[in-house]
């Protein structure tokens, strides 16, 4: 069955931690599609999979990329890291077999969001950013705009404390693509 292999999976590429937190993403990505409107089963096996190249080095990362055919952008040759969302889709796709686009997007877009993304695409990115093991400042009120229905302002406050956090942290860069995606809801709500 796909989601013991894809769980055993994950298993063996994580260390326990963020194998906790793949788990964790899973199962509130799955309550969130339900309440939301969303296939359950698809939310819940990319928030499985997602960070399955996230321990790779960068300079893996970098080298799958190339090697995989995608188009890197500026960002990401600066900053690999930032590729282990779409390096996970190839792998998985190659892995299981994964034929389901929505599902290989979802875990492609989320590191940094993508411009038209679906909302299969946005639970899985805010699964991952405020799933109930995250615990910094500003992941407690997403959750509660969640609980209370209000999707679009948790995707917009899930930007914002990605972006903060980015610009805040040594070693890391704020992503164009997050800063567009953000800049598109904000504008939709005064
Ligand atoms: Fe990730
Ligand atoms: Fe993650």
């Amino acid at each position: 069955m796909i989601y013991k292999r894809a769980f055993e999976f994950a298993k063996s590429m994580l260390s326990q931690d963020r194998f906790e937190h793949s788990v964790s993403t899973a199962e509130y990505g799955y309550e969130l599609a339900r309440r939301y409107g969303v296939d359950p089963d698809r939310a819940y096996l990319a928030g499985l999979l997602h960070d399955v190249a996230r321990e790779m080095p960068p300079g893996s990362l970098y080298l799958q990329a190339r090697k995989q055919g995608i188009i890197l952008r500026r960002e990401e040759r600066d900053c690999p890291l930032l590729l282990h969302g779409k390096v996970a889709a190839v792998i998985v796709e190659k892995e299981f077999g994964i034929k389901d686009k929505g599902v290989l997007n979802a875990i492609a877009s989320h590191v940094t969001g993508r411009r038209h993304w679906t909302k299969l695409e946005q639970i899985v990115y805010l699964a991952d950013k405020v799933e109930p093991t995250r615990t910094y400042p500003g992941a407690g009120i997403v959750r509660e705009l969640l609980g209370q229905g209000e999707f679009e302002r948790a995707l917009l406050e899930g930007l914002r404390n990605a972006i903060t956090y980015a610009a805040q942290s040594k070693g890391w860069i704020v992503d164009t693509e997050t800063v567009v995606v953000f800049n598109e809801i904000a504008k939709t709500q005064t």
